[in-house]
């Protein structure tokens, strides 16, 4: 996983990382903005808390729905249809290792790592962006009623609540326009751990905060500086959770019309990784396996069906490909790196195979002008070269992949995401009204 931070790295090791899909960082060229009604801390929220800014809007972004922890500081210009984003700070621990020896992510490790690592990863992403100001008085004193209301809010998280008691008195309210967090899909534990967190911030810096849905934000991970989307879009979303097919009909317009019916794709790398005794996550074992294969020049001795190949849908399966996997494996009593590669190589055909062709169903059914990919599978390299091959099969076909670090969870895409959102809402700017926070699981469009 490289990320922004890297696996092994732990919050205090954070170092810049470099600049992921075109998006800009640094701060050189923007203006301030002219955000003038700073509330005193514990001030009440409040609609007199009108923002302004120029055409640039800073937004402060969270992300906890699986096992990284990531804050970000983004700063959107332009309009919707040629957006410009800025990356001002960003901070991400993964918890790969914590989770490795249990074979995938355990929800209840993960709401303790993001407990820990949250206030860390918000000091890191507003030094990165100059943000940071500490207060100038040596004690800093918060306001009992704010005190008893954030204790109600974090009253699940008290390590988190602890740190947060300490730590964010002392920070002068940083200048950001929104702050924005992922509700959903995703684990529900580790989900309300960021929610919670907003909810605090939200309270004590008096910022709007929106929800924002994890895969919206994988949706437009693609959106790079200058460059818009072709509408109507298909996207097409793989991940260790997922395995969709959205119609993206405008920004905002989403229709969901293909899911996986059990097993996320990423998932089925991941266990068929387990099943040939390689570690997890599975899927870049896998596809390196498979590659050594294609590039031997041998040919597969067995194949695998692709699950639900010819449903009159856009749906797929992928518990029972890693079914055939293991009764085929019954048949080798003795497992060699050459029978490895054959296997990892013949489930890679069978399951990217499926993709390809419910995806090119999508195009056609949808008339899309442009196809967008999101989710960490998208490293994959044999998906990406039948991707190349399925967009040559049409004239005009416009491939929106982003760059690796922009393809597995981070904050930046949630805050491109809010940006989108605000935009075409701009009262979520200084609007009245608290947005509920809670965590959505299974939230769909
Ligand atoms: O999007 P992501 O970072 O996290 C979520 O699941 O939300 O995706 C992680 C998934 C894991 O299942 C991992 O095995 C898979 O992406 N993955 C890959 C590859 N790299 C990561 N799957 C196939 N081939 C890869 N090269
Ligand atoms: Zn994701």
């Amino acid at each position: 996983m490289q990320g922004f931070l890297l696996a092994h790295e732990s919050p205090a090791e954070m170092s810049q990382k470099p600049e992921a899909n075109g998006l800009r960082r640094g701060r050189g060229s923007f203006q301030q903005k002219t955000i003038r009604d700073r509330l005193p801390m514990g001030s009440p929220y409040s609609a007199s808390q009108t923002l302004r800014y120029n055409d640039q809007m800073k937004i402060l972004a969270i992300e906890t729905s699986c096992d990284e922890t990531a804050i970000s500081i983004i700063e959107g210009s332009g309009d919707i249809y040629s957006p410009n984003f800025n990356v001002l700070g960003n901070a991400l621990v993964s918890q790969i290792d914590v989770h490795k020896e249990f074979g995938g992510v355990y929800p209840n490790l993960a709401r303790r790592e993001h407990a820990r690592n949250l206030i860390p990863m918000l000091i890191k992403a507003l030094k990165d962006s100059g943000l940071y100001k500490e207060k100038n008085i040596s004690s800093v004193e918060i306001d009992p009623m704010v005190k008893s209301r954030l204790e109600e809010m974090l009253i699940k998280e008290p390590e988190l609540l602890k740190t947060f008691l300490k730590e964010i008195p002392k920070i002068e309210i940083p200048d950001i326009d929104l702050i924005a967090v992922t509700e959903g899909p995703g684990l529900a534990p580790a989900l309300w751990v960021g929610l919670n967190f907003a909810d605090g911030l939200r309270e004590v810096w008096s910022k709007p905060t929106v929800p924002i849905n994890h895969m919206e934000g994988h949706i437009w991970s693609s959106t790079t500086n200058g460059e818009g989307i072709t509408f109507p879009s298909i996207a097409l979303l793989v991940s260790g959770g997922h395995t969709e097919l959205i119609y993206v009909k405008g920004f905002g317009d989403f229709k969901l019309i293909g899911k996986t019916r059990d097993d996320a794709i990423g998932e089925a790398y991941d266990k068929v990784a387990r099943l040939l005794g390689l570690p997890y996550p599975g899927g870049p074992q896998i596809s390196r396996l498979a590659e050594t294969h294609r590039k031997s020049g041998k040919k597969l001795g067995f194949s695998f069906t692709e699950p639900m190949l010819n449903s009159d849908d856009f749906d797929f399966s992928y518990s029972g490909l890693k079914t055939a996997v293991l009764y085929k494996l019954k048949e080798f009593p003795h497992i060699t790196d050459e029978i490895r590669e054959e296997f990892a190589r013949a489930f890679e055909e069978a399951a990217v195979g499926v993709l390809i062709s419910k995806t090119r169903k999508a195009i056609d059914t949808f008339e899309a002008k442009s196809l967008i990919v999101g989710g960490g599978v998208i490293a994959n390299g044999y998906l990406r070269s039948r991707l190349t091959e399925l967009i040559s099969e049409y004239g005009n076909l416009d491939l929106k992949l982003p760059d690796h670090e922009l393809a597995t969870d981070n904050a930046i895409m949630i805050g491109i995401a809010a940006w989108l959102k605000a935009m075409k809402n701009p009262e979520l700017l200084n609007t009245e009204e608290k947005f509920l926070l809670r965590a959505r699981g299974n939230l769909s469009f």
